[in-house]
């Protein structure tokens, strides 16, 4: 099959290509806007008009300076039976292109009053975790499971700028406009990335800008030592900081409207500032001062922790490692350093607390990681829709007067999920992940729901009644609260098999060095992160937050054994017991699995063939593999605990 067109299939753009469209403005993205227009009415008979005249349905105008590409927003108004998108930048006008493209016919009746749109978070951002040399251990893509990368194959870029700008076109209708093209974990081909191969992140950052993204680089911070020659890295050496402005002047050179830097430092192995006594901010600044001069900026990630932790050790506590490290750094960070920290204390689990570094920081720009590409939630062969799970985190109220949403002043970001799988994304319902990242990134308060039903609309047609709408929708809707009952229990986390972290194993990670244990024994299950009596984790929070999480009597049932270890007859707020809960949410998460496998066999003939029986597929291993799931934690809770299930259901 050719690449699947995903949220931008031809038929999306009838409403606009059966219609005449005026479109005023010049500059690169001007037209880009005008090029989209013309390929819809090649397909649907509208016309593009050019003359001064009215005899139009829909204007799409710039208003502002000519070339303008940082405008994002734009106007709407539907009057006098005609539409009017207005905008003072080209990237406003694509969105605003899209915007008429996602409402449809509907863009074409009635009448709107003016209203203006525009992004709550400037940069919307993908990481790319490709290698571009095959890694031993990693592949291609670390974590991915779409295929190769996109970009690169066997150590060196792919070409095919049709694929790329295909993606940045997809990225664009979505609202993203920014990617970062390499892995954090910055192996030797990828370093090079930054010197003698800044051409090959040229012409990637060439083939997206017509759509609005920024391309963004990972770096290792060892850099001026494997690339340079020099004997040391430290931030505060001056042949250090004059090596990174002579590098980074070449960047620009080469990408002059080039986003920055993404660093991954001092974590899992990577090089970072600590190997010569300097703060993670003297680190970030000497970069950021090299990226000043440009505009660029330095995206500082926060995942920092022990992982050769001895787990005998009850003293040290990965939840609280990232808050530790940053939190006493608090305004020291230049303002174009961002400090990306992942949404939870702990990593991409399917059910997390929000990390409490978020409410710590008012002095520092931070950027929110979430991670679209499965890696403890399915592997993009379990259906998993985490758009609830983002706004979840993206709404919640950290602070008093804050959301998490509010607090990402430098920016929304998250692995790409994306490969070189004709389907973009392995599972073909895995791309409702990526488009609802975008669409959340660009409005952390929108209702998923609405957003789901956009991405379905847009995907398999939006035709009233007919179709497959109802169905796609409740075989994606509660799909991640599935997985979680079917995996690891009550905020918990892990219990994934060690390395590739894909199916159970419940004491994988028991005994291992990454700070990753759920302490079960005979009598109860969970980590005490009560200040009172465990790690102190808890105290992270601001005062309202601390008291609820402190006790498990207030704690969310969700959360509870992320902070409290509890007996397995510990009643949860549901009236069940932990054991009970256990054994209830496995079977049902099992019959949940089943049942949507039943209506995606009902959509055949609804949806086209080869995605239906891709997903048809899939689904058989998703049952299989949640049945083991299920037979694997609830045998292991059985025969810790000795309680039998109160229902008599089979347990080995
Ligand atoms: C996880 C993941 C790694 C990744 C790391 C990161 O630990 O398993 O593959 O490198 O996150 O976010 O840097």
């Amino acid at each position: 099959m050719g690449i699947d067109p995903a949220w931008l299939p031809s038929a999306a753009f009838r409403a606009v290509g059966s219609r005449s469209t005026l479109v005023r403005g010049s500059g690169p993205l001007v037209d880009t806007v005008r090029a989209e227009v013309g390929a819809a009415c090649r397909d649907f008979g509208g016309r593009v008009e050019h003359g001064a005249g009215d005899d139009f349905d829909l204007l799409l105008e710039l208003t502002g300076d000519t070339d303008g590409t940082d405008g994002e927003g734009f106007t709407y108004a539907r009057e006098d039976g005609r539409t009017t998108v207005t905008a003072s930048g080209g990237r406003g006008l694509l969105y605003g292109l899209f915007h008429v493209v996602r409402l449809g016919e509907e863009a074409f009746r009635g009448s709107t009053a003016r209203q203006t749109h525009r992004p709550a978070v400037g940069l919307r951002m993908l990481d790319h975790w490709d290698n571009v040399a095959v890694h031993p251990v990693m592949g291609q893509v670390e974590r991915g499971y779409a295929g190769g990368s996109l970009f690169w194959r066997d150590g060196r870029a792919r070409g095919e700028p049709e694929r790329v700008r295909a993606y940045g076109r997809l990225l664009a209708a979505c609202g993203i406009n920014a990617v970062a093209v390499n892995n954090v974990n910055v192996h030797a081909t990828e370093a090079r990335l930054l010197t003698d191969r800044i051409g090959e992140v040229a012409f990637l950052a060439q083939v997206l800008r017509p759509y609005g993204i920024r391309t963004h680089l990972s770096v290792t911070f060892a850099a001026p030592i494997v690339l340079g020659g020099l004997p040391t890295a430290d931030p505060l050496d001056a042949r250090v900081r004059a090596w990174w402005a002579a590098a980074t002047a070449r960047v620009y050179e080469a990408i002059p409207d080039f986003g920055g830097y993404v660093v991954k430092a001092d974590s899992e192995g990577q090089p970072g500032p600590f190997a010569y006594g300097r703060s993670h901010a003297d680190g970030a600044n000497m970069l950021a001062a090299a990226l000043a001069p440009y505009g660029g900026s330095v995206h500082w990630r926060a995942f920092v922790y022990d992982h050769r932790q001895d787990w005998r050790d009850r003293s040290t506590d990965r939840a609280r490692a990232a808050y530790d490290h940053f939190v006493p750094l608090d305004g020291e960070f230049a303002d174009n350093a961002v400090l990306q920290v992942k949404h939870g204390p702990m990593d991409f689990q399917v059910r997390e607390p929000v990390s409490p570094l978020i409410g710590a920081m008012p002095r520092t720009r931070l950027a929110v990681e979430v991670q679209a590409t499965q890696e403890y939630t399915g592997q993009q062969r379990h259906v998993c829709w985490l758009g609830p799970m983002w706004s979840e985190v993206l709404r919640f109220p950290i602070q008093q007067e804050s959301s998490v949403g509010e607090l990402a002043r430098g920016g929304l970001v998250a692995v790409s999920n994306v490969g070189d799988d004709p389907y973009w994304t392995g599972h073909p319902l895995a791309q409702a992940n990526l488009y609802t990242f975008g669409r959340l990134a660009w409005d952390p308060g929108a209702d998923p729901g609405a957003v789901l039903d956009e991405w379905i609309g847009l995907t398999f047609g939006r035709e009233a009644g007919a179709g497959p709408h109802a169905g796609v929708r409740s075989v994606l809707d509660g799909s991640w609260r599935t997985y979680e009952k079917y995996t690891a229990p009550l905020g918990v986390g892990f219990m994934v098999q060690p390395g590739h972290h894909y199916g159970p194993s419940v004491d994988g990670y028991e005994y291992s060095p990454w700070g990753t244990y759920h302490f079960a024994d005979r009598d109860g299950v969970g980590v005490d992160r009560s200040v009172a009596s465990g790690t102190g984790f808890a105290g992270q929070y601001g005062k309202a937050w601390a008291e609820v999480y402190e006790s498990p009597d207030t704690c969310p049932d969700e959360l509870l054994l992320f902070f409290h270890h509890v007996p397995y007859d510990h009643v949860l707020k549901s009236g069940k017991t932990v054991i009970q809960h256990i054994y209830d949410t496995h079977f049902e998460g099992v019959a949940e699995v089943e049942a949507a496998r039943e209506v995606w066999a009902s959509l055949a003939g609804a949806v086209d063939p080869g995605r239906h029986a891709r997903v048809a597929e899939l689904f058989e291993e998703q049952v299989r593999s949640a049945r083991e799931w299920r037979d694997q934690i609830n045998s292991y809770f059985f025969r810790k605990s000795g309680v039998p299930d109160e229902r008599g259901r089979v347990l080995y």
